[in-house]
Formats: C-alpha cells, sequence, structure tokens
C-alpha cells in the first residue's frame, strides 16, 4: 500500500450551542470534511473525520500528517487553499497555523505575539 503523503483529520465536534468550548462543526454536518473529502487527491491523500481534537478555542481545526501542520479557524472558505497550498505545493498557510507553542493551552497560548486566534485574523 502507498503510504499517505497527506492524511488530514478534520474536527467534527459538535457541542451545544453556547458551551465555552466552542465547537469545530456547530451543526454536526461535517460540511468541512465533505469538502476537503471531495478535493483531495487519492490515493496518497486522505481526509478523515475525526472528534475533539482539544483545540477547540481555535475552531474549526484541521490537522495534517506526517508535517504535522496544524490548523484553526480552518473554515469551508480556506479548502481550496488548504488543498492548493498545503497538499499540493507543502506550503504551510502562515494565517491558520496553530504555532506549536498554542498547541494545547486552551486558546491563551505564551507566545510574545499575544493569544492567536484565528478568527481574530492575527498571524506572523
Ligand atoms: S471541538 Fe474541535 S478541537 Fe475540540
Amino acid at each position: 500500500m502507498t503510504p499517505f503523503t497527506h492524511h488530514l483529520f478534520i474536527c467534527g465536534n459538535c457541542r451545544a450551542e453556547g458551551h465555552p468550548r466552542g465547537s469545530c462543526d456547530p451543526e454536526g454536518q461535517g460540511d468541512l470534511k465533505n469538502a476537503l473529502t471531495k478535493r483531495v487527491l487519492r490515493p496518497q491523500v486522505r481526509a478523515n473525520h475525526a472528534g475533539c481534537l482539544d483545540q477547540c478555542e481555535l475552531e474549526p481545526v484541521v490537522v495534517i500528517y506526517p508535517q504535522e501542520i496544524w490548523y484553526g479557524g480552518a473554515t469551508l472558505s480556506y479548502v481550496d487553499r488548504i488543498v492548493e497550498q498545503t497538499i499540493i505545493k507543502d506550503e504551510t498557510i502562515t494565517e491558520l497555523q496553530i504555532k506549536a507553542e498554542m498547541l494545547n493551552t486552551k486558546g491563551k497560548g505564551s507566545s510574545n505575539d499575544g493569544p492567536y486566534h484565528p478568527s481574530e485574523g492575527s498571524s506572523s
């Protein structure tokens, strides 16, 4: 079997409205996963639904292995860029990237750049 060049895990966790940690897929329809599945280049690229990836405050969250690229704020509007830049060109989309120091911090982080939340449009 040919190994995957990119294996995307798309959080599809759906919590009740108003939950303090938010929800990557508030409608529970899997729209982001379905859109990425339609665009990925099989058989070397695969997109899978994932449960909570524990980066909820940075939703919607996608992680790509083996590159270990974490994206937050990965809304449907980014599907084309994720495919064209990250999968085809092996480029990281900096404005979506959850930096290593932000992982597992519940969105608070420790970077000198200040807390990063993709929905605030921060990038550096
Ligand atoms: S709900 Fe998506 S990372 Fe937790």
